[in-house]
């Protein structure tokens, strides 16, 4: 999974202000312990076949209309989700039997609208569903959700669209914080452009603690007016240990590579960092126009390929 963190800055009174944030760094199966009120399709095919049979422990759900057919699952509070695994039928009782593609759809707690997972385009998604009966098919989603219900659509299938599923759902967090340090008094709180950081006169610096990423780069994009992105105003380095009373730095490199008016900032991580809570320092020391509104952070909490769960125990040892 790639994750993309905002983190956005906003300003408050005082000097020091923390604002803490989420990562997921684990993800847990969330169906096959539903009760079975928890799921509900538009039909079933026979009552084997019901919606709570499309647990990956049972023959599977089938519906008795096949095209324009949905299962979902009421996860009984909004959940960060981060992909969906399908299987066929689990039993050889009869000819295979499996989804081969499906749509997504969500609703959040309190609300009405069902929402597409689109893809970038906007279009509804066509996910890849399975290949044959028995071995699962994990689709990452890009983009994580927030969802409460989840609806499963098959779209195209193998002699019937007889399946199982399981959504994972984010189970443990890597709770990393932001400190910051403003010499200067401030009084808004909001993620507008009008409410950016101001580094006349003043010095911003951030410490993000605890970050956490499977990759040994990071990436950083600094949005906001005039600035200039070199190391005379800015500095952002990787804490890499101490030495003496000192902290010491990695420091990143940093760019407008598209004249966008960004900052394009590349951090390299140490190999032993990689995958480990690591601490990341950006000090602006200021010019005469310069406002920092956003950071967003690029972090990779997953390792890539990891695509298919094929030992279930081993996966649930290791969410
Ligand atoms: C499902 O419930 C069983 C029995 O309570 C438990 O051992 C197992 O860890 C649960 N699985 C998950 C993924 O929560
Ligand atoms: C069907 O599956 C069962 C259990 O998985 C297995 O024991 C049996 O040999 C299979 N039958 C055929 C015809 O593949
Ligand atoms: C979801 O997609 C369907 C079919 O493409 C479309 O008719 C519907 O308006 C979309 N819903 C939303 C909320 O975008
Ligand atoms: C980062 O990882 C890639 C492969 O994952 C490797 O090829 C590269 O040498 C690594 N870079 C550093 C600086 O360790």
């Amino acid at each position: 999974m790639n994750k993309v963190l905002l983190l956005f800055l906003c300003l408050m009174r005082g000097l020091i202000g923390v604002n803490t944030f989420c990562q997921c760094i684990g993800y847990e199966p969330l169906i096959i312990n539903a009760s079975d009120s928890q799921l509900s399709a538009s039909s079933k095919h026979s009552n084997k076949h019901a919606a709570p049979y499309s647990k990956w422990t049972e023959l599977g759900w089938a519906p008795n209309q096949r095209v324009g057919s949905w299962i979902e699952v009421d996860l009984l509070e909004n959940k960060l989700i981060g992909g969906i695994v399908t299987w066929g039928r689990g039993s050889n009782d009869t000819v295979p039997q499996w989804v081969k593609s499906f749509n997504v759809k969500y609703r959040v707690d309190g609300s009405n609208d069902w929402n597409n997972y689109t893809d970038t385009g906007g279009s509804l998604l066509t996910f890849i569903g399975n290949e044959e009966r028995y071995q699962p098919v994990v689709n990452d989603f890009e983009v994580s959700i927030v969802a409460r219900y989840i609806r499963l659509y098959p779209l195209s299938w193998n002699n019937g669209p007889t399946m199982r599923w399981e959504v994972l759902g984010c189970a443990q967090y890597a709770q990393s914080h932001v400190n910051r340090y403003l010499h200067q008094e401030a009084e808004t709180c909001a993620i507008t452009s009008e409410n950016c950081m101001l580094a006349t006169n003043n010095r911003i610096l951030l410490n993000y603690k605890g970050l956490i990423t499977q990759s040994n780069t990071t990436n950083l994009v600094l949005n906001g007016e005039s600035l200039s992105c070199n190391n005379n105003f800015m500095t952002i380095g990787v804490e890499i240990g101490m030495l003496g009373c000192a902290v010491e730095y990695n420091m990143c490199e940093m760019n407008d590579a598209n004249g966008d008016g960004k900052c394009h900032v590349l951090c390299e991580l140490k190999d032993w960092q990689v995958g480990q809570p690591f601490n990341l320092l950006l000090l602006i020391k200021g010019g005469s126009d310069m406002e920092l509104c956003a950071v967003e952070i690029d972090l990779r909490p997953w390792k890539p390929g990891r695509s298919v769960i094929r030992d279930w125990d081993y996966f649930l040892q290791n969410i």
